[in-house]
């Protein structure tokens, strides 16, 4: 399997991940790296400047590719590539449009931007829980007049813990979970060095994060229906998420009531027998164990797990009954990784798998 790729929002934190993670795919090679206007026409290396956030070095054959304007240049960048990764900073109307525009000129777009998620014919896709949900591209590209081109959406990362460790639970009817998140700074683009203030610092509030994290969850066990995916009525999610001086890694304190309150045997027995298609496919990215129980009291920690198979995977810990929930406890995914650029790339791979990308 080969497949030339596109890199929408090249320069960015997540647009750098992808690079990191692309460099040496077995099947997917990075052809095209694009961002706006300020960067087009400049090396790789020129148009980044101090921004490289990654730990692993740029090589010298990414440093030397030009960048193209994602928007001028489409033209050239459709007819370079299969299909394009896409992850900008832009207003929704224009990441609407921009997505569209690449979709139209049948070129699919694996989307990081929240834009697109409420559309009811675009996938959101976590490649364990709703593969099925590729279907709809059908529908979708029905409505878009394309053979190929079609958009598919990454949900919010902020989610990427707690549904995970939810769903594998779905057969005891969870009724009301409430989650508070505690989410790393790369999660809003930056890093210490350009975000001094978070140093020692707390902050209570990351914009739309709340709604996306209690809405986006419904989407994702929704069912396809009359050329639509329809959300599930339940679980009932709430959801309080909070900014957290680390660099990278979501961890959330989780609390959830049943209609059928499982033991804590079964919870940890469907945790620990959890599969998903990925790993029945053995897809190149899919972790071996998607879901990991810690019995020791102090993990998951943050720094210490967030890299779990390539940070691919979701560390979970601390179940105990609660005196108001059934149950409560800790889950934990790279929200850069599995959660961004990770989670996307094992979207593209199960898209390919099941042919959508031909
Ligand atoms: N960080 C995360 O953990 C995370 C997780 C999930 C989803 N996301 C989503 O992913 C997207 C990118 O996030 P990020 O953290 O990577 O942002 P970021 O670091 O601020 O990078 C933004 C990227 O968008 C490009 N861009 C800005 N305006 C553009 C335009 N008019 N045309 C084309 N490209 C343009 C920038 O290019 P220039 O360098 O040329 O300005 C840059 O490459 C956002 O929608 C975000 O919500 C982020």
């Amino acid at each position: 399997m080969h497949f030339n790729v596109g890199i929408i929002g090249a320069t960015g934190m997540v647009g750098q991940r992808f690079i990191t993670l692309l460099e040496n795919h077995p099947w997917f090679e990075i052809k095209v790296l694009a961002a706006s206007s300020r960067s087009a026409g400049k090396t790789y290396e020129e148009a980044l400047g101090e921004r490289w956030a990654m730990k692993a070095p740029l090589s010298d054959k990414i440093k030397k590719m030009n960048v193209y304007d994602a928007v001028k240049d489409m033209d050239k960048i459709v007819s370079e590539v299969d299909f394009v990764f896409c992850a900008v900073d832009m207003k929704k109307d224009e990441i609407r449009a921009l997505e569209e525009a690449y979709a139209k000129k049948e070129c699919p777009v694996i989307s990081n931007n929240s834009a697109h998620r409420g559309t009811k014919d675009v996938p959101m896709i976590v490649p364990e829980i709703n593969p099925e949900h590729a279907e709809i591209i059908h529908a979708q590209r029905k409505r878009l007049g394309t053979k190929k081109g079609f958009v598919a959406v990454k949900s919010n990362c902020s989610l990427q813990s707690y549904v995970p460790a939810i769903h594998p639970l779905m057969k005891f009817g969870p009724k009301n979970v409430l989650t508070c998140t505690y989410q790393a700074i790369s999660g809003a683009g930056k890093t210490f060095e350009r975000w001094p203030e978070i140093i020692d610092n707390v902050i209570p509030y990351i914009g739309g994060e709340e709604e996306k994290s209690e809405q986006e969850p419904l989407k994702i066990w929704g069912k396809i229906e009359d050329g639509e995916i329809k959300n599930a009525t339940s679980p009932s999610i709430t959801a309080q998420c909070i900014r957290v001086p680390v660099s990278d890694g979501h961890l959330a304190a989780v609390f959830a009531s049943f209609d059928k309150k499982p033991t804590k045997e079964e919870i940890l027995t469907a945790w620990k027998e959890f599969k998903g298609v990925p790993q029945e496919l053995d897809l190149p990215s899919a972790p071996k164990q998607f879901l990991n129980y810690f019995e020791d009291d102090n993990r998951p920690q943050t720094k210490l797990d967030r890299e779990l198979e390539g940070g691919m995977a979701v560390s979970i810990g601390r179940l105990r009954e609660d005196t108001q929930y059934d149950y409560k406890f800790v889950c934990l995914s790279h929200n850069t990784l599995r959660g961004a650029a990770g989670g996307a790339v094992l979207m593209a791979e199960l898209l390919a798998a099941k042919g959508y990308l031909d």
